[in-house]
């Protein structure tokens, strides 16, 4: 069942009720003024940290769902109602939300009232614009009166939720014509302030929520919207709000625009503060000048879309079928964006004040945008890097604004040194700026201890290296990829936090999947030694790696596919032996896109084994059998009930995985297969299924155990965006960049058909035209590159040349 469809011409996802299984949402904001925005106007706003800096106040499990926002009211008659619906929930003759790039657009009517908002956050400017047309479609005048509503979240959100005793006392609002500005936090020296405005005279405003909504009313009936006038209150401390009230008459087929803007200001740092709640209001003028007519709003949105169509023209596919066309091109590279300026801080599902900026998260999502900008994938790099430590662990998590280490997690996850080694080849890769592994990178976030990046990858291999367990595998600290294997937690305490407590690495549990990573990045960071000319390191590195792969083949296989790990008494984790959790689907996808057990056999086994044990029709499983009991020895995955989450869920993030090891083995028709199952565009028609918004990936969807089997949570904010994008791209449509180049080598399934493919690469733009008359599934016969016949799969790069036409003979 569908609750909506994809209108790829506009790059759209058009919802056509408000009653969606879950809130759909979207982002707005690229840079650092960032919303939130459900198909109902549900959500929030915040600059650079959702937790830190939360303009707008936002209720998570809240009831009814969803139910604070950036509203509209339109009192037209005795009618009440919201062009997306809620709160209001009034019942329309017409509604649609159509989600696009950093956008959304609502239109809603009533009576023979029309009105239309746009909403979006500028490329340039900090703040949101909402433009709302009014259009009277009948044949009588009508006079209504439109209310706005915003509820300004007093800055810090933990704070706001928790701090009563002192936040309702602090709140301060400042009301200047059409202007309502939000200052608390002014006084006591913090140079930032809010403000919303309209490009109209109001008629009225309100800036005191309980005078507002009449207490004990909520925001879907609001007093001064139901008697038509605004109460003009000032808030002092309590709940400061922003509304405006403007009446406005249209005459039949008459039409009106307004222009509401949230703006996010900062006055200088060496301000004198010699009056400390007065704030200036220049940084605010400029933004309301910039957008004060609706032509300029019109502009901004123009150039909007010009950003993002100048993004997209990157990577793009031709090919013959609708749903890879519109993932590659519009919804994966979307979300690899929205993943990459989110990390794990701020969506539905994640409150914006917990996880921040994840390390392994943050490497991850980069494989999925460096194409995008390679400049913003640098600096994160250097923003992650500066989070290690000396020793090459990292803290697991950081604060966007503050850019430092989450202390209450600390570090002691893995895998994590190996990501950032992942995430810096992929960057060299895509740019070949090599001066990047000169930079100067701090040390636990201290700039004293710094040192170069190439300094920090020496230490991430080397933590890598000298943390082996008993079967000279790495060992595998509080967790690797699945936070919730905790083989070294055995002292946890009945209901106490997995990850604070227990010892943070064991001497003993090991991880097969962390080999598979230290094979693979192992030999990355060897060949960047050897690019610049660490001949010798190489050879360590290398004969380190070769060690590993053997441990893998010694001690981590099961006989038909890879063990998962060593606990901490060194018992085997995911091997047939066991009672449950026998396979796991981590150490099949990451050994073999390393490379272990190709040549050996074990590769296609394994992959076997996977599409006996873990396959479903919604995608792949974590592990069989899901655990049935918590065991003391495994941590956090058997806290779940079988078939959600860690336990025995479909993850998506790691079923790419799977789907491009088997394109190592040139399986393309089960690459595609894999592919297929959990991509937005194809389970569209299974929305009742799966609930989560059809155009983005989620984070997880209930395994064969579980009673909603199929059930997709956690949308938006997975590595699963990148990973498909990586897996689509380079491993079935076969365009990797590479240190010398781009190399195209499709896997695709049979019947795919020829296809076309546009890719910009370190300033030039390849023109790839795949032909495949024998429909083969793997193998380029030759390329033809501008006429000239090639060997091999890398197209050679010429000084000075901005376009490459070739042609692809697969055979
Ligand atoms: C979740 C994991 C998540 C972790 C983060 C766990 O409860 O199951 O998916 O990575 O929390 O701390
Ligand atoms: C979500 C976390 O953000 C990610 O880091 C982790 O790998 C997966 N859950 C699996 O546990």
């Amino acid at each position: 069942m569908n609750f909506g469809h994809f209108d790829d011409a506009n790059k759209e996802y058009v919802i056509t009720t408000p009653d969606t299984p879950l809130p759909w949402i979207n982002y707005l904001g690229s840079q650092d003024f960032f919303s939130l925005i459900s198909n109902t106007c549900g959500g929030y706003s915040f600059y650079k940290d959702a937790k830190l800096l939360r303009i707008t106040r936002y209720r998570y499990n809240n009831i009814p769902v969803d139910s604070n926002g950036k509203y509209y009211y339109i009192k037209d008659g005795d009618s009440i109602w919201n062009p997306g619906a809620m709160p209001t929930r009034t019942s329309l003759d017409a509604y649609e939300c159509r989600h696009g790039l950093g956008y959304s657009r609502f239109h809603g009517e009533k009576n023979g009232l029309a009105a239309d908002l746009l909403a979006f956050v500028p490329v340039d400017t900090p703040c949101e614009i909402n433009k709302l047309t009014l259009k009277n479609n009948s044949d009588a005048a009508k006079e209504i009166s439109l209310f706005s509503y915003v509820e300004f979240c007093l800055w810090n959100a933990v704070d706001d939720m928790t701090n009563y005793q002192r936040n309702l006392s602090t709140g301060e609002v400042e009301i200047i014509g059409s202007t309502i500005y939000h200052k608390t936090e002014y006084r006591e020296r913090r140079n930032h302030y809010s403000f919303f405005t309209v490009n109209a005279p109001v008629d009225g405003f309100d800036t005191s929520r309980d005078d507002f909504l009449g207490l004990g009313r909520g925001n879907n009936n609001p007093i001064a919207v139901e008697e038509g006038k605004s109460r003009n209150s000032v808030a002092s401390g309590w709940y400061p709000i922003a509304s405006q009230q403007i009446n406005v008459t249209l005459a039949p087929g008459e039409e009106k625009e307004f222009v509401f803007l949230l703006g996010y200001c900062e006055n200088p740092k060496d301000d004198k503060w010699e009056a400390p709640n007065v704030i200036k209001k220049d940084p605010a003028k400029k933004i309301m000048e910039k957008f004060a007519a609706s032509q300029q709003v019109d502009a901004a949105f123009a150039q909007l879309n010009a950003y993002w169509d100048e993004l997209l023209s990157r990577y793009h596919v031709e090919s013959q079928d609708p749903h890879v066309n519109r993932m590659a091109n519009i919804w994966n590279q979307y979300q690899c964006m929205v993943t990459f300026n989110m990390s794990r801080s701020a969506s539905y599902y994640e409150s914006g004040t917990g996880r921040g900026m994840g390390f392994r998260d943050s490497c991850q999502d980069l494989l999925g945008f460096v194409h995008l900008i390679p400049e913003r994938a640098r600096e994160r790099i250097l923003d992650i890097a500066a989070t290690q430590f000396e020793d090459g662990s990292a803290y697991h998590q950081y604060q966007p604004l503050t850019k430092q280490g989450n202390l209450d997690i600390g570090s002691g996850f893995n895998d994590d040194p190996l990501w950032l080694i992942a995430a810096v080849a992929a960057y060299l890769k895509e740019t070949g700026d090599y001066a990047i592994l000169d930079e100067m990178v701090a040390f636990d976030c201290h700039m004293e201890k710094a040192a170069t990046l190439f300094e920090h990858l020496r230490r991430s291999f080397e933590y890598s290296r000298t943390h082996l367990g008993p079967h000279k595998l790495p060992l595998i600290g509080r967790a690797d990829w699945n936070d919730c294997l905790n083989l070294n937690c055995f002292s946890n305490e009945p209901g106490e936090s997995f990850q604070t407590t227990g010892p943070s690495e064991g001497p003993v549990a090991e991880s097969v999947f962390i080999a598979g990573m230290y094979v693979k990045y192992g030999n990355e960071f060897a060949e960047i030694c050897r690019r610049v000319g660490k001949e010798k390191e190489a050879e360590i590195a290398q004969k380190a790696v070769d060690e590993m792969y053997q441990a893998v083949l010694d001690a981590g296989w099961d006989g038909e596919w890879f063990l998962r790990a060593y606990d901490a008494a060194s018992q085997k984790v995911g091997s047939h032996e066991c009672e449950e959790g026998q396979i796991f689907i981590e150490p099949q996808g990451f050994c073999i896109i390393a490379g272990i057990g190709v040549k050996e056999g074990l590769a296609k086994k394994a992959l076997d084994s996977v599409k006996e044990r873990l396959d479903t029709k919604y995608g792949i499983m974590l592990h069989q059998p899901a655990y049935t009991r918590y065991y003391l020895n495994l941590g956090e995955i058997s806290s779940y009930p079988p078939g959600y989450k860690e336990n025995a869920g479909i993850f998506c993030h790691n079923n790419p995985w799977i789907s491009i090891a088997e394109t190592v083995i040139g399986r393309g028709n089960r690459a595609f297969e894999i592919y297929k199952k959990t991509c937005p565009s194809y389970i569209e028609n299974i929305s009742e299924i799966h609930r989560t918004e059809p155009y983005v990936y989620s984070q997880m969807i209930a395994g064969r155990d579980a009673a909603r089997h199929g059930e997709a949570k956690n949308s938006w904010l997975t590595g699963t965006a990148a990973w498909t994008f990586v897996n689509l791209s380079q491993a079935i449509l076969g365009v990797q960049p590479t240190y010398d180049g781009l190399s195209i080598d499709p896997c695709i399934p049979e019947g795919f058909g020829d296809f076309t493919l546009t890719r910009r690469f370190r300033g030039a733009t390849y023109y790839f035209d795949v032909k495949n008359p024998n429909n083969v599934v793997k193998g380029v016969a030759y390329l033809e590159v501008d006429g000239k016949q090639v060997k091999g799969n890398v197209v050679p790069v010429e000084d000075g040349k901005k376009e490459y036409h070739v042609t692809v003979h697969m055979a």
